[in-house]
């Protein structure tokens, strides 16, 4: 048997026996690698006799095809019982539970929860969640709701400003959930019945305020809304919130550009100790501003006040989630302390619907 056939004979023998893909490469390498067995009897073509070399060119070229065919063969062959191996060992069983720990672990945030639980509260009225962006301009803060430039309001809303735009505009960190009413009347004809809870930011630092804290706003606009509708609406959401049958309310006369007339609406309270009591007792707890919705803001947004009227309603969602949950220090909400959301936060999976009940 000539050289060649004698190694094409040990090369298959060596490529059957591998058994991983790195032995099989280290065979490779032994025979096709610069130094290799095969690529060795190539060089040596060059010192053979012209009648030789016809023969043995070939016959060399044809062994290296052969052993390279070989190898990717046996590759392909490694690789696919690897991959078998690999899915009788790794098996998903997607009908196992929940890990406990993640469960136990993870907690909702109070802002978070009592948003879920406002927002169930007006969906089952008919309301609809509308959302509008944090970066707000001038138009939607402040003009379009009746706060035209130089108006005392304006000062009052500590606003965040950006720098100003190349025309001298300036883009502005919303100040309240209102310019989300704008949106809401600017995207299609009335009638309008939506609730918007989000981010809202003032330049204000102190115990009892964050610069970035949240509301949800209330609007609904059609052609017989009535305060009447806006007094339901509040007692209602109040009953359902604070989980209690009856909730003393009473109306304060106030002032907002953007609602004509404004009201404030206090809830009856009961003061014992540390502890407030919602619904009852002798004490006013100021919780919203509200009101029917200006003619000039309904005008602002192409809405004639003749055929159509509103109300529209205010609220902090940061101090509801206090009193209803018996939160003592605001600032404490954002400063991300686990220790404090374990205590304070609530179960996953636990979404809030008024059937299932609100805060279990
Ligand atoms: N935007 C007001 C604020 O931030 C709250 C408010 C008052 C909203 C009366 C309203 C409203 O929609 O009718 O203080």
């Amino acid at each position: 048997m000539s050289d060649h056939e004698q190694l094409a004979r040990d090369l298959h023998e060596e490529i059957k026996a591998a058994g991983d893909e790195a032995t099989l490469e280290a065979v490779r390498v032994s025979a096709l690698g610069k130094k290799g067995r095969i690529s060795q009897l190539m060089k040596s073509l060059g010192s053979m006799d012209p009648e030789q070399r016809k023969i043995m060119g070939p016959a060399l070229n044809g062994l290296k095809n052969d052993i390279q065919a070989a190898i990717s063969e046996r590759q392909k062959a490694l690789y696919a019982a690897a991959l078998d191996a690999r899915l009788q060992t790794e098996k998903l069983d997607v009908t196992l539970p929940l890990p406990p720990s993640a469960q136990q672990m993870g907690r909702i945030h109070p802002v978070s929860q009592v948003m879920d639980e406002i927002a169930a509260i007006f969906g089952d009225m008919g309301l609809s969640i509308a959302e509008g962006p944090d970066i707000e301009d001038d138009f939607h803060n402040f003009t379009a709701l009746n706060i035209p430039a130089e108006h005392p309001a304006r000062q009052m809303h500590d606003t965040f400003y950006f720098n100003e735009r190349e025309d001298g505009s300036r883009l502005v960190l919303r100040t309240h959930t209102s310019p989300v009413q704008i949106r809401t009347m600017m995207s299609g004809p009335p009638p309008h019945r939506i609730v918007a809870p989000g981010r809202t930011y003032r330049c204000d630092s102190d115990q009892t305020h964050t610069p970035m804290f949240h509301q949800i706003e209330g609007l609904v606009i059609d052609k017989e809304t009535h305060i009447g509708h806006l007094k339901w609406v509040l007692e209602e959401f109040c009953k359902a919130f604070f989980e209690v049958d009856s909730v003393k309310m009473r109306f304060r006369p106030s002032h907002f550009p953007f609602t004509e007339p404004s009201f404030e609406m206090d809830i009856g309270c009961a003061r014992l100790g540390n502890e407030i009591r919602i619904g009852e007792g002798e004490d006013w707890l100021e919780i919203l501003g509200c009101g029917m919705v200006h003619p000039s803001v309904l005008r602002n947004v192409d809405i004639d006040p003749d055929v159509y009227q509103g109300f529209a309603f205010g609220m902090g969602i940061d101090r509801l989630a206090m009193l209803k949950y018996g939160i003592p220090d605001l600032r404490a909400f954002f400063e991300a302390d686990l220790r404090w959301l374990r205590h304070y936060g609530f179960v996953p999976l636990d979404i809030p619907t008024l059937h299932g009940g609100l805060s279990r």
